[in-house]
């Protein structure tokens, strides 16, 4: 895929009806020749959309407007490829709990969470955020995850959780106001209600900090797997990760993950993970496929906004 195909498929399946600015830029940098010859300096994996936007945000540029953020770009081109080489995408997305937690509430409790990918671990704390389903409502405390659910009985309690750890190339803190603000530079314009749950979120972490090793998903994860409690569930758990995870190491990571004990949830794009047979998803735009143990259960949406169970 070229780079002005990869932003302008950015824009019809990722940010198309969930972030006006980002749609309009990134149809706008696909058939931006300056623009895509400055990316294709860079490596394949660091030409993506959400980086650009996100470091040009984060050096408080302009991502409203095409236009201004076309002579931005070109004139501090130097400053940002400077970060989009060193940084990586690492949004990290309490409302994906929304999405796990009917998976997680029903397996044998208490469960150990070990989360490959984790970033700064705020999905490792499913236990103490309150969940909406329309009206039907679990849990207690902030933030308070509301997510559209069709097709499965919802769940009644939040998990017990006696052990999170979690895995990633480059853990985030989020103690440390320089992790903090690349967090919040990776939220996508509009979405002042993910900023607000980014920082509610953070809090329960700071509070109760998790074990968060820096490491490989494949090369490091039984030792980290050997330290979780023996008397617990083991589940082993990733959210939008395998994209940034060459091929042969997914394929790597796949063939251990099911030979450890315990319980393997997934929630990544299809094409990334793929089944055979799935159904054809509820709507346009990027569905994600919610898995146990590699059986596909559900649609869900990038962020955790909406999940649609397999009949
Ligand atoms: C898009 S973020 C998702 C974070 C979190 N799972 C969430 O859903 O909020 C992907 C994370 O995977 C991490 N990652 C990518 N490749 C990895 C690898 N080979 N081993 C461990 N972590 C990796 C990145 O550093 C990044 O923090």
């Amino acid at each position: 895929m070229t780079t002005a195909e990869a932003y302008a498929r950015f824009a019809n399946r990722e940010v198309r009806g969930v972030s006006p600015a980002y749609e309009r830029l990134s149809q706008a940098v696909s058939r931006d020749r300056e623009v895509l010859a400055l990316l294709d300096r860079l490596p394949p994996a660091k030409r993506q959309p959400n980086l650009l936007f996100g470091v040009v945000r984060w050096l408080g540029g302009p991502v409203e407007d095409p236009a201004a953020f076309h002579d931005y770009t070109v004139a501090n081109w130097p400053v940002i490829e400077a970060q989009m080489r060193v940084r990586a995408t690492q949004t990290n997305e309490a409302g994906r709990c929304a999405v796990l937690l009917p998976v997680l509430a029903a397996l044998p409790q208490p469960l150990a969470l070990l989360e490959v990918g984790a970033s700064a671990g705020l999905c490792l704390y499913p236990d103490r955020y309150a969940y909406r389903y329309g009206d039907h409502q679990v849990g207690s405390g902030e933030p308070v995850l509301e997510c559209a659910a069709s097709g499965l009985a919802l769940p009644t309690r939040v998990p017990q959780v006696v052990w999170r750890a979690g895995l990633d190339l480059n853990p985030l803190d989020v103690t440390n106001p320089a992790d903090m603000s690349w967090l919040d530079a990776l939220i996508w314009p509009e979405h002042e209600h993910r900023r607000a749950r980014l920082r509610a979120a953070a809090a329960v972490a700071a509070a109760d900090p998790p074990l968060l090793v820096r490491g490989d998903l494949v090369d490091d994860l039984p030792a980290l797997a050997a330290r979780a409690p023996a008397d617990a569930t083991l589940v082993v758990f990733h959210t939008s990760v395998l994209y940034q995870v060459p091929v042969p190491r997914r394929e790597a990571f796949v063939r251990l993950v099911r030979e450890l004990s315990g319980h393997w949830v997934s929630i990544e794009a299809p094409e990334v993970l793929p089944y055979d047979g799935l159904p054809t998803p509820p709507g346009e735009g990027l569905h994600n496929v919610l898995a146990l143990d590699g059986t596909p259960l559900a649609w869900t949406r990038g962020h955790g906004q909406a999940m649609t169970w397999f009949g």
